[in-house]
């Protein structure tokens, strides 16, 4: 998840922060609020610790404890530093690499994109100390939201009105290259290994960490779809604004799916689920000993697949994508399983040699029935978005 740091300063358009704050949050991002003393006037830090459930920073010199040097923590954690509203007063200081507060600092520090919106008098707007310090600040690689022209708080008409929350959002959104094309839609993802009893302790299953299908589901629910993610068992905690099934055994995922595959616009098969099952599980601890001829040989059933009877019954305009494990002739196998298992792509993971299982990177390849691209090694969030770019 990115973290747009939001510096907040001292003028009359600081309510408009707060729409600007939700706006990040419906786009799948963090937002902390930096403060300066001034802001703390027109509204009490309360509100935008309420808004964003993340501490506020105000003081350069307030004690937070395990975080001594906190304008260089916060200065580090933001992926883009916007400052919204931004007054006449810290442009000029930002201009002169003055850092005399927690926000001035933090910006000086920072090594994140800024993007400032203007919100002031039309006279200080149109003074030319402050509009030689924009363009200082431009020359500097600084992003401006523009100031809209309009009737201003004091009275005066002209420039200098904050610019909608909306054109804010956007313009920091399409800096962060985040997109919203997933508006509307519905994404079903399955994860994680199955686990298949073979007693009351013992159990069949496989290494999958669940990595890559909680990264697709958190990258399509950034991308405004509406995620439900169907996960065996995994170490990782639900992702926020996903609707997360737990579930075990390949049956039980079965079901899940097959109850939510027919709503869905885009499915991805992303779970290791056990192709086999005893057939038997016993209810209590097989014992040694006494046990040992259930123990040797386990009885096994086939279990459903459940990527290819949904994607048998797949309707127009619905992709069903499938995962495909392979360690050698990667490409050919992943064209057969295109081919059985019926499914718009295949994502087919170089594995052995440590690769994928478990592991914080991937690299895939992604076969249709027309086309199959290699992908190179990359994060696991960053894959998610490439498939998603180029299956959406
Ligand atoms: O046949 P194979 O297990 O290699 O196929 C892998 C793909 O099929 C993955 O997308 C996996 O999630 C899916 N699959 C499934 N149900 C099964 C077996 C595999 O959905 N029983």
């Amino acid at each position: 998840m990115k973290t747009v740091l939001v510096g907040v300063t001292g003028c009359v358009a600081i309510y408009k922060t707060c729409e600007i704050i939700r706006g990040f949050q419906k786009a799948g991002l963090r937002a902390k609020v930096v403060m300066t003393e001034s802001a703390t006037h027109f509204i009490n830090p309360t509100l935008f610790r309420a808004l964003t459930r993340e501490p506020v920073a105000v003081g350069l010199f307030d004690d937070r404890p395990g975080d001594p040097i906190h304008h260089i923590s916060l200065s580090k954690e933001a992926d883009l530093f916007l400052i919204a509203p931004c007054t006449a007063n810290v442009i000029a200081k930002l201009a002169n690499g003055i850092a005399d507060d927690l926000l001035t600092t933090t910006a000086l520090a920072t090594t994140a994109p800024i993007v400032i919106a203007p919100a002031m008098n039309v006279n200080m707007y149109q003074n030319v100390a402050t509009q030689q310090n924009m363009a200082t600040l431009r020359e500097r690689g600084v992003a401006f939201v523009d100031a809209d022209s309009g009737y201003l708080a004091c009275g005066d008409m002209g420039k200098g009105r904050l610019a909608d929350p909306e054109v804010i959002v956007k313009a920091v959104l399409d800096m962060l290259a985040v997109k919203r094309d997933l508006v509307g839609k519905r994404v079903l993802i399955t994860a994680g290994p199955t686990v298949e009893p073979i007693d009351a302790v013992r159990f069949i299953s496989n290494p999958s960490s669940g990595k890559t299908g909680f990264a697709l589901a958190e990258a399509a629910r950034d991308r405004g779809a509406h995620v439900t993610l169907v996960t065996g068992p995994v170490a990782l905690e639900d992702p926020e604004g996903v609707e997360t099934l737990r579930v075990k055994t390949a049956c039980e995922m079965f079901e899940a799916v097959d109850a939510r595959f027919d709503e869905s616009d885009i499915a991805v098969f992303t779970a290791a689920v056990s192709d086999f099952r005893p057939a038997e599980p016993a209810s209590r601890k097989l014992k040694k000993g006494t046990d040992d001829e259930s123990l040797k040989t386990i009885a096994l059933v086939e279990n459903p697949d459940i990527l290819a009877t949904m994607a048998s019954r797949k309707r127009t305009g619905q992709v069903v994508v499938g995962f495909a494990a392979e360690t050698d002739d990667v490409e050919a196998n992943a064209r057969k399983k295109l081919e059985s298992k019926k499914a718009d792509y295949i994502v087919a993971n170089y594995v052995g040699d440590g690769k994928a299982f478990g592991t914080e990177e991937n690299e895939v390849m992604l076969v249709s029935s027309d086309s199959s691209e290699k992908l190179p090694l990359m994060a696991k969030g960053d894959m998610a978005q490439a498939l998603l770019d180029r299956i959406n």
